[in-house]
């Protein structure tokens, strides 16, 4: 397990435009004209947040014009507030947005290198509308997640990989992108300053959102002027409403998520826009989520909206390979590599819908689902019912010890937790 000092992130500097010094974490009722973060209620932070809106804005000319010497606090000052357990219902948490304490900034423009990122107060942030992202779709995002292990500890599941993701995605949509060392150092900070909203070991994660934009102005076709990275952090428990009982999938076979030299390979913010319409019509027929095929065959699986896909068949593991219109989710290579040291045998290739509808069990994987048993499939209106609604004995297998490493509960053989504290 790799380990870093906690002192250096203690002395870091939190560049806060709030003109309020920390309070006491308990006084909830003193803090509302200043923070949205303290509070619980998602009407209460939604009002605030339209407060903080005018009161003060966070883009970086503003920033720059707050005087840092009033308004900075470190972490060492702020220790309490953030290492106190937030006040939440932690038994109930879903996938649902729960603004944290701090987010972090850092930009760069176009041909030059990220420097200078710092943690800020979660908040609302300005942007031209002539941004990149906002005209011509020039954004990724990652997705990772933050645990407190059963001895105490805070660790983070393999953030180097979506670190070089992210870095693969910007290649490919003509994006600077921060280092894999400034990624990882980011994610740590912006997790140890909301160490608080950390769930208790076994209620969930702080699921830890980086996001790259061309945040410079552009009119014609081109690559934004400047690039912003921003990491945000939201506590979440399970992705699906049916918690970590089977869910029912329906294959999608007007709309397809990606196309052969498109961008499914990568974590770019428009593919999950474009599985929207097929995502919210499933949803409203009563289905978990959307199997995609491929465009061309229209037979082959790709992947599910929010995850990859796995078939078992007779002690075999198989799922569709990585091509250029599949994401490469790092739950699905790191649940590869734990069926393998499990002995099973895994194959990465073409899957296709019949292939799908005779395995014996099914089941999705990804950072936000972790391992999702599928009790059904249904296509062209035919439903294919897998393990007569239980976990399937593989998905049961691989989930608990993918977990069981993620809390710390096994030893992490394949070194890929990060240890913050
Ligand atoms: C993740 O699993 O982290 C993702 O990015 C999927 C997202 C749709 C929640």
């Amino acid at each position: 397990m790799e380990s870093i000092g906690a002192t250096a992130l203690r002395q870091t500097t939190f560049l806060s435009p709030l003109p309020s010094p920390p309070l006491p974490s308990n006084d909830v009722s003193s803090l509302s004209h200043f923070s949205p973060f303290l509070f619980s209620s998602r009407k209460h932070s939604a009002a605030l947040s339209l407060k903080l809106q005018k009161q003060l804005r966070i883009g970086d000319n503003n920033v720059r014009a707050t005087n840092w010497a009033k308004c900075s606090a470190t972490l060492s000052d702020t220790s309490s507030e953030t290492s106190t357990l937030a006040d939440i219902d932690w038994d109930n948490l879903g996938f649902g947005f729960l603004p944290t304490d701090y987010m972090y900034v850092m930009k760069c423009a176009r041909g030059e290198s990220f420097s200078g990122g710092e943690l800020r107060r979660y908040g609302n942030i300005e942007m031209s509308p002539a941004a990149g992202i906002l005209n011509y779709g020039q954004g990724l995002f990652e997705g990772l997640k933050a645990y407190r292990t059963q001895d105490g500890n805070i660790v983070l599941f393999r953030p180097n990989e979506n670190a070089l993701r992210m870095r693969t995605g910007a290649e490919r949509m003509c994006m600077a992108a921060p280092t894999v060392e400034q990624f990882l150092e980011a994610v740590k900070e912006t997790v140890l300053a909301n160490e608080r909203w950390i769930p208790p070991t076994g209620k969930g994660s702080l699921y830890v959102r980086p996001l790259l934009m061309g945040s410079g102005s552009v009119l014609g076709i081109a690559p934004a002027p400047e690039y912003t990275f921003l990491i945000y952090a939201s506590p979440v428990g399970n992705y699906f409403k049916e918690g970590l009982a089977p869910i029912n999938l329906v294959i999608e076979t007007d709309f397809h998520r990606a196309s052969p030299g498109g961008t499914g390979g990568v974590k770019t913010i428009g593919n999950y826009a474009a599985v929207l319409k097929a995502h919210t019509a499933a949803k409203a027929k009563g289905y978990s989520d959307v199997l995609y095929l491929d465009c061309v065959h229209k037979k082959y699986l790709e992947e599910v909206s929010s995850c990859n896909v796995f078939v078992v068949k007779d002690n075999v593991i198989t799922t569709p390979a990585i091509k250029g219109t599949i994401l490469p989710g790092i739950t699905r290579k790191s649940i590869i590599d734990i069926a393998r040291s499990l002995g099973f045998e895994v194959v990465e290739q073409l899957v296709s819908v019949d292939e799908l509808l005779s395995a014996d069990e099914v089941f999705c994987t990804g950072t936000a689902v972790v391992v999702s048993p599928v009790g059904s499939i249904t296509h062209m209106d035919k439903r294919t019912s897998f393990g007569d609604g239980k976990v399937g004995r593989v998905a049961q297998q691989l989930y608990t010890e993918l977990t069981r490493l993620q809390m710390g509960i096994a030893e992490d053989k394949m070194d890929w937790l990060v240890k913050l504290k």
